[in-house]
């Protein structure tokens, strides 16, 4: 087990070595098949029409200007050589480029997700970007925000230099994702855009954690500013003094919602290519498992392996019962039915 998990130090990036055959044959096979799949491509284009491809993302299929011999042909819809608009790649224009969007929920764990996967020096990952309503008003503007994102021209903190290998953000699914479903997922099929799924196990915890956060909101109790992260003990004790009150009444139909929701959205996406990730699984830091989860989230992104590293402090670390004001009437309510572990499930943390 423990040498499965921590195979760190092994070497990353596999790049296939091409086979020795005549090469110059092989190059002009390749050439022939694809100025002829060009071409039919270009007659579909036409016969299909307007009707269903967005004219957005017809312009980008046609730029390709780069050859990397190491990328299986398997891989290929996912490689990409964007050319930002206000900037030059330079020595890494043929660098490939994964697209990639985290997909999750309120208080999931992503926003200390995305801080490991900006600590890796060719992932850029930039935050929740369709928090902004007038970004995702529309199948057009959220269509329009993705291209800029995936075009390299989307600036925060997060963006990297121009070698950057892995470009995404992360994305509620109450932020437009399930409205939009079904284009979006053409989208993620016709661009070759990867889904990370992060959900919640325990989504009674994710509940404690999304109304004390909304409470925080409003109280601001870290010196008059709200945090919804924190980088120091001292801050998570703050935070973690308040003991939400949950609604017992709300409580079941709450739950199934949140689970429906998850269970939805997946179905949606199972066509794309995608993992799926639990919080529960990351969140015991340090140990084997979190090591074996984040190298496959590298491996899935196709990025080198490294350590990945975070300042945040998680907030909620106490029992579940000691951090619920009406503890007794949430244990009533879910006593014997399907959603009982979420009472007892609690995890060790290891720091
Ligand atoms: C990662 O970034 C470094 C530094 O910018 C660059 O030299 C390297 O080629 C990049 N690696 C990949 C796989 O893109
Ligand atoms: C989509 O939303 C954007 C931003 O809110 C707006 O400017 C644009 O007019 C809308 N487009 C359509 C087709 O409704
Ligand atoms: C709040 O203010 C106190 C005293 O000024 C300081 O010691 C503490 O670090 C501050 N905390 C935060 C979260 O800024
Ligand atoms: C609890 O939920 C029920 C059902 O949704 C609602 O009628 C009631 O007003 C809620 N109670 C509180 C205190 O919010």
């Amino acid at each position: 087990m423990a040498e499965d998990c921590c195979s760190f130090n092994k070497d990353s990036l596999i790049i296939k070595a091409p086979k020795k055959s005549p090469l110059a044959l092989r190059m002009v096979v390749l050439a022939a098949v694809m100025i002829c799949a060009v071409y039919i491509f270009s007659v579909c284009l036409k016969l299909i029409g307007n009707h269903r491809v967005p004219r957005i993302i017809q312009i980008e299929l046609a730029e390709q200007p780069c050859h990397n011999p190491g990328i299986p042909q398997a891989e290929i819809p996912y490689v990409h050589y964007p050319e930002p608009t206000t900037y030059s790649r330079e020595e890494c224009a043929c660098t490939p480029v994964r697209y990639f969007a985290i997909l999750s929920m309120q208080r999931s764990g992503s926003g200390w997700f995305e801080t490991l996967l900006n600590s890796h020096i060719n992932i850029s990952s930039n935050g929740e970007i369709f928090s902004a309503k007038e970004r995702r008003s529309n199948i057009s503007a959220i269509i329009k925000t993705l291209n800029k994102v995936y075009n390299l021209d989307w600036y925060t903190s997060a963006s990297k230099n121009e070698c950057t290998a892995a470009i995404g953000f992360k994305w509620m699914l109450n932020q437009g994702l399930v409205t939009y479903h079904e284009e979006i997922v053409d989208y993620f099929k016709m661009r070759g855009v990867s889904a990370i799924f992060l959900f919640r196990r325990n989504l009674l915890r994710q509940m404690v954690s999304v109304l004390a956060n909304n409470y925080d909101r409003n109280t601001k109790q870290l010196n008059g500013t709200h945090k919804a992260h924190v980088h120091s003990r001292d801050e998570a004790y703050v935070l973690a003094r308040y003991k939400p009150t949950i609604n017992a009444t709300s409580l079941i139909p709450d739950l199934r919602n949140t689970r429906e929701s998850t269970t939805k959205t997946l179905k949606y996406f199972k066509s794309t290519r995608h993992i799926v990730l639990y919080y529960e699984d990351l969140i015991q830091n340090h140990t084997p498992c979190f090591l074996q989860k984040m190298v496959d989230v590298l491996d899935f992104l196709r990025v080198p392996r490294r350590k990945l590293v975070s300042r945040h402090v998680k907030i909620h670390t106490r029992p579940l019962s000691e951090q619920v004001q009406n503890w007794n009437d949430v244990y009533h309510a879910l006593e014997g039915t399907r959603y009982e572990n979420f009472l007892t499930a609690d995890y060790k943390i290891f720091s």
